[in-house]
């Protein structure tokens, strides 16, 4: 299908040059302008809407600015919709927390959590716990044998999702005291999972069943009831309960939506193509108003084999493999950025002990005479949203193919509005990868009477758009941009198949969901700074996106030729590989180069509808380290609330917007959480002059941890949030506590702020965070 010399062709660059015509640049985006200047005219941009705003003049550029338009990048003009009276995506309470009721916590290298003084946290959650009352409690030194882990937590809790229950077992989302919590586990620490070394060949090929079971098991995602203690804020897992689930890289799923069926997803497991099994790497999530859970699939991969390309790598191959690696790697390929698979589960393959191809099927070399004979297309089935019911343990999660298949992160909902379409908001966690959105082609009403959840699901996730992000600086304080469709219909999709690196994937809108990196691409969307968790703003239906950093982005302006030419410092990856000299530059919405410390971008929907094909957008928070960037400190931090890497991201039902982050911390802290008091797209987000009382540090995790998950009871008297992978080092090894460089948690049930035993391995961890009053947690607003 793909054909590699095509790959040295300039035509998609071409091509994408002249969706984005210089004439219609604005001056801001003119080749030659430096970043610096780019940068001052934001900065000047924020400065003199804050001093409108201080001079109450917000409705002239925030919130009751009138329709205006704009000229678009093909110079038709598209209105800019910005009525207040209007927000139909938000519930237009508009009242919301104005202050938060902590003081941040100082930067910490501690082996424990850190909050503010006032609150307290439990180990709540961790990996191996039981589900159900027949296990033991965990042993934690390796000894479990791997199939307990139907019934264990998995490992590497990331998104996580609190779901009310009533009495009679039905989703109820106003619920406190009794639920469903629904974790992701999106990865392993594979090196603390055993109890030696991961047993490996001379080879490298792995030699042990039981320990690739228990691998694959500690991945997916967990359901768990829990309860409110009587009196107390505290919870506990309801070990035993039906509701109690474990969805591994094992479990059935369906595969739903206009992919599902189709040749692309054909393998010898399910020829129809229907059918597939497990989730894997499930690292943002999303939820819906009728009670289900999104699982996001991200890195998926990387568990993938392909022969072919350790072959040409074993032979020295240095030159195909490498273009083959990233063209493949751009499509969301597999088998490429490990040509082995991370963990080497395809190394069992045949195995006397092997059962339904477990091993085999991660190993997508073709070996037989079509598709339906072998697992070619195994890693199709993979990079989806999963809606899982928590309230049917017994139904399959369904992968919704209609939105898009790539290395999902988060996967939010529009506020749900009777009579518009539901949107989801979704980024692509990669180096210079894209923001997208899907909406719904029925208008939401509700659940129907006598449907289960899932069918509800396959009324507003299956039928549907596909949306790319484009943001356009105009130059003029304009801040816009447009949703590209990745449809057939689509005239830039359609060149795009008819020839140059992508011809012949455009032609279906299956092939386009399968492909959709190439397809955004295709159509000009913006390449961001690695899309994270997105969020939506419960008063205005705003939506927010973490961009964690991008080491790729280049430190000149992307129009700018005589940069690009000369070529700059900086890595190279795949995607700028494959691109043939394509290399991007800051533009306004990523415009820093490189983004050592990642920022916050927000879009409000143009006529606040969820079918808006235009919004308009701004830079709401600059993370930033002061010591060593101090010329992108942007947003004024300072000791109390100085962060980078920001990734998990989410509002609580006060408004309030917590910041969740994944990389080393400045003064060399462990990884953390803040919360920030947001205020609306074009009003100038966290700046130097409100950015203390705005914006403070909440958490610090223990050592080698990344902090992310986080949601809470609908009283916001218990908030959950994860800790993934304490004491993740390159040098653990397991069986010697000397290599140790974490030993939190102490113990599932232990105080959070307690160190561990020295020996004790660390483990991925749900906390639960409650206040010593009994109070509400983050701010202390009520409606
Ligand atoms: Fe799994 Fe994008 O972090
Ligand atoms: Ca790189
Ligand atoms: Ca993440
Ligand atoms: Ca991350």
């Amino acid at each position: 299908m793909l054909d590699i010399n095509k790959l040295q062709s300039r035509n998609l660059f071409e091509q994408s040059e002249n969706i984005e015509s210089k004439d219609a640049l604005p001056s801001s985006l003119q080749p030659g302008t430096p970043m610096s200047e780019i940068i001052n005219t934001m900065i000047s941009r924020r400065s003199f809407l804050r001093g409108s705003i201080a001079a109450g003049a917000a409705g002239v550029l925030g919130l009751g600015l009138s329709a205006c338009s704009v000229e678009d990048l093909d110079g038709t003009e598209i209105q800019i919709q910005d009525d207040s009276a209007t927000i139909t995506a938000g519930n237009g309470a508009g009242a919301r927390a104005e202050a938060l009721n902590f003081d941040s916590v100082m930067p910490s290298s501690a082996d424990f959590v850190t909050l503010p003084e006032g609150y307290s946290a439990r180990v709540f959650y961790a990996y191996g716990d039981p589900i159900n009352d027949t296990l033991p409690p965990f042993g934690n030194d390796g000894n479990e044998a791997g199939t307990e882990f139907d019934f264990r937590s998995g490992d590497h809790h990331d998104g996580i999702y609190f779901f009310g229950m009533d009495a009679d077992g039905n989703f109820d989302p106003s619920v406190s005291d009794r639920g469903i919590l629904c974790v992701n586990h999106e990865n392993i620490t594979q090196r603390l999972m055993h109890a030696g070394e991961p047993s490996v060949d001379e080879n490298g090929n792995r030699t042990n069943v039981d320990e690739v079971r228990k691998e694959q098991r500690a991945h997916g995602v967990s359901c768990v009831e829990i309860r409110r203690s009587p009196g107390s804020n505290n919870f506990e897992v309801v070990t035993g309960s039906p509701y109690n689930r474990r969805i591994t890289s094992l479990t059935a799923t369906e595969m739903t939506g206009p992919a599902a069926g189709s040749e692309l997803l054909q393998t010898r497991f399910s020829p129809s193509g229907t059918n597939g099994r497990g989730t894997l790497n499930n690292c943002g999530h999303g939820f819906t108003p009728w009670g289900t859970y999104l699982a996001c699939e991200e890195n998926y991969d990387l568990y993938f084999r392909n022969d072919n390309v350790v072959a040409a790598e074993a032979v020295g191959d240095a030159v195909t493999p490498d273009v083959a690696n990233g063209f493949a790697n751009f499509l969301s390929g597999a088998g490429v950025r490990v040509e082995s698979g991370l963990y080497g589960w395809a190394t069992l393959a045949g195995h006397p002990e092997e059962q339904d191809d477990e091993f085999a099927r991660f190993n997508i070399t073709p070996t037989g005479a079509s598709a339906t004979e072998d697992y070619r297309n195994e890693a199709n089935q993979y990079g989806y949203i999963v809606e899982i019911d928590p309230f049917n343990p017994n139904a399959a999660p369904r992968k919704r193919t209609g939105l898009g298949r790539f290395a999902h992160e988060g996967c939010w909902p529009s506020n749900p509005v009777v009579g518009q379409p539901m949107a989801f908001y979704m980024g692509d966690d990669d180096q210079l990868q894209f923001i997208y959105k899907f909406v719904s082609d029925n208008l939401y009403d509700g659940p129907a009477s006598g449907e289960s959840a899932l069918q509800t699901g396959d009324r507003f996730m299956n039928e549907g758009t596909l949306y790319v992000a484009r943001f356009v600086d105009y130059g003029n304080g304009q801040l816009s941009g447009d949703w590209i469709p990745l449809t057939p219909e689509n005239p830039v999709l359609q060149a795009a198949n008819a020839s140059g690196p992508f011809a012949g994937l455009f032609g279906t809108i299956e092939s386009i969901l399968v492909h959709a990196r190439g397809a955004a691409f295709s159509v000009g969307a913006t390449p961001m700074d690695r899309p994270e968790w997105s969020a939506v703003d419960p008063n205005t239906g705003e939506i927010y996106l973490t961009l964690t950093n991008n080491s790729d982005r280049r430190a000149f302006t992307d129009a700018d030729e005589a940069a690009r030419v000369a070529g700059d410092e900086g890595s190279r990856d795949e995607v700028t590989e494959f691109l043939a000299d394509r290399e991007f530059g800051v533009d306004s919405a990523n415009p820093r180069g490189p983004n050592s410390d990642g920022h916050i971008i927000r879009m409000r929907e143009s006529g606040d509808t969820t079918a808006a094909t235009t919004f308009t957008w701004d830079i709401f928070l600059f993370g930033s380290n002061i010591a060593d960037r101090p010329e992108g400190n942007f947003s004024g931090l300072d000791i109390s609330n100085e962060f980078t890497d920001c990734d998990g991201l989410w509002f609580d039902n006060a408004g309030v917007l917590w910041i969740q982050t994944d990389g080393g911390q400045p003064n060399d802290s462990n990884d953390q959480m803040l919360a920030a008091i947001p205020d609306r797209v074009g009003e100038g987000g966290i700046t130097p002059e409100n950015s203390n009382d705005r914006l403070r540090r909440f958490l610090v995790g223990p050592v080698d941890c990344e902090i992310t998950g986080i949601t809470q009871t609908p009283d916001r008297r218990t908030l959950f949030i994860n800790v993934q992978h304490p004491g993740q080092d390159r040098d653990v090894v397991a069986n010697d506590p000397s290599t140790f460089t974490s030993n939190w948690p102490a113990a599932t049930g232990a105080d959070a702020g307690e160190q561990g035993a020295a020996g004790t391995r660390a483990r991925s961890a749900t906390i639960m965070i409650t206040r010593d009053d009994g109070g509400l947690i983050g701010s202390d607003f009520t409606a």
